[in-house]
């Protein structure tokens, strides 16, 4: 039996166990930052090395304009921490952050501005956080419900900046039954992503496109940042709220 297997078996078994209690704290979850840093990151590909501080970026600051797609399609920023390689130079030419801070439509990349994205504080810009306060509310991540919030119209996130967006429409929702586990499915509904994002920032890198011939697909992977894990555990509601992707789970879980 693989270590990922037996991490399986015995987690199905704790929950077993665990019947009535939070089983969430047994769960070997990374821990949760606060709730208004959720989803934020320091860029230090290259800033620490040439003698400026890493990059703060907030992605709750950013998605309530934009959703997903626009950069990480549009403007082509990897999903994976300081894999881009992203220049003073580029952003100073209109590519990158400079598409948008570009001292037109934001801050640009002027003097006094460096300091606006090179601060090394992961929780800068935390006061502005109030203002999402009136949206709908979940348990755990930003504590927002982005779902609730896109479709009530409380936001509206630009789809696209260059081209609009001509997206086939499909609406599928997938039933994944992970085997031998005596678990409710986990539900995977296209029409919710596809208003955030691009069916190329999943397909095929990160799935195949049939039903359960993804390899390798568990919740160990996923609580590692891969498959559903991937925006799961940093951007979108993370791993913690099992129902919102189990929804026939018992409340106890
Ligand atoms: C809108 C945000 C933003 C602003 C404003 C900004 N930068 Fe950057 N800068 C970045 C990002 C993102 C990177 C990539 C960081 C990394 O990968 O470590 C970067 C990289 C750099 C780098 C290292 C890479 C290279 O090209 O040499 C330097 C030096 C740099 N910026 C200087 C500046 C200076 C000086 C200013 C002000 C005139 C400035 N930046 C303003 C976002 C910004
Ligand atoms: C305004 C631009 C922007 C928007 C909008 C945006 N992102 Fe990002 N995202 C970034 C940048 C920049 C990075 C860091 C890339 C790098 O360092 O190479 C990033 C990184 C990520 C990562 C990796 C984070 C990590 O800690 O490793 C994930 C996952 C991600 N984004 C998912 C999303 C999802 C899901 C959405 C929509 C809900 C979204 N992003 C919206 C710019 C954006
Ligand atoms: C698609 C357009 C877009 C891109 C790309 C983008 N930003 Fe922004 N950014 C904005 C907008 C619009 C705001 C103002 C948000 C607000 O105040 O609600 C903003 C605000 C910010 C702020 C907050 C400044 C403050 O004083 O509160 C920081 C920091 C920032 N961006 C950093 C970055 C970095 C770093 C990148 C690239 C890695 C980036 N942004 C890419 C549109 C963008
Ligand atoms: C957030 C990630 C994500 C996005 C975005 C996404 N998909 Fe999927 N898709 C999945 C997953 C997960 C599966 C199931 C893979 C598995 O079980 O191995 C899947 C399966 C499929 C399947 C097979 C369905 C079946 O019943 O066998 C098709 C077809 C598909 N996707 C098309 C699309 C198209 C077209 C788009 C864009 C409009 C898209 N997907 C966007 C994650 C995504
Ligand atoms: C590329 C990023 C990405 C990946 C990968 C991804 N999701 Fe999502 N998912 C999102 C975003 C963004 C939302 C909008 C809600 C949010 O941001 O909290 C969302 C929403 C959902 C919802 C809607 C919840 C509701 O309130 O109705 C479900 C269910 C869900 N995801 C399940 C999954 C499952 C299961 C997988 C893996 C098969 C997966 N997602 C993979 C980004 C992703
Ligand atoms: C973002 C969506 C998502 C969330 C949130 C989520 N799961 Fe899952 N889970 C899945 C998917 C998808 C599978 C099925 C993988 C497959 O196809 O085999 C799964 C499978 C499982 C399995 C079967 C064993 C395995 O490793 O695949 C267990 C047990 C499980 N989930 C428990 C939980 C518990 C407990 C929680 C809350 C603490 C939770 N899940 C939260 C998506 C999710």
């Amino acid at each position: 039996m693989n270590r990922a297997r037996f991490f399986s078996l015995s987690f199905a078994l704790l929950c077993f166990l665990m019947t009535g209690r939070d089983t969430t704290a047994f769960y070997p979850f990374p821990p949760l930052p606060p709730q208004e840093q959720y989803g934020n990151i320091l860029i230090n590909r290259t800033s620490e090395k040439n003698k400026v501080k890493s990059v703060t970026f907030s992605h709750w600051s950013h998605r309530l304009h934009y959703t997903c797609r626009v950069c990480h399609l549009e403007l082509e920023f990897n999903m994976q921490l300081n894999t881009t390689e992203i220049t003073e130079e580029a952003n100073k030419a209109g590519k990158f952050c400079g598409a948008c801070h570009n001292d037109k439509a934001v801050f640009g990349h002027t003097r006094d501005n460096c300091e606006k994205c090179h601060n090394g504080d992961k929780a800068y810009g935390k006061e502005k956080f109030a203002k999402l306060a009136d949206l709908p509310k979940t348990k755990y991540g930003n504590k927002v419900d982005w779902v609730k919030a896109l479709q009530d119209g409380l936001i509206k996130p630009k789809n696209f900046i260059y081209d609009e967006a001509r997206q086939i429409a499909f609406d599928r929702l997938l039933e994944l039954q992970a085997e031998n586990y005596g678990i409710p499915p986990a539900v995977f509904p296209h029409s919710l992503h596809t208003q955030w994002l691009d069916c190329s920032n999943c397909h095929p890198d990160i799935f195949n496109i049939k039903k359960k011939t993804t390899k390798h697909f568990s919740m160990s992977l996923c609580l590692k940042g891969q498959f559903c894990g991937l925006c799961h555990l940093r951007t979108a509601f993370p791993l913690n709220d099992c129902k919102r992707c189990h929804p026939a789970m018992s409340d106890s879980y």
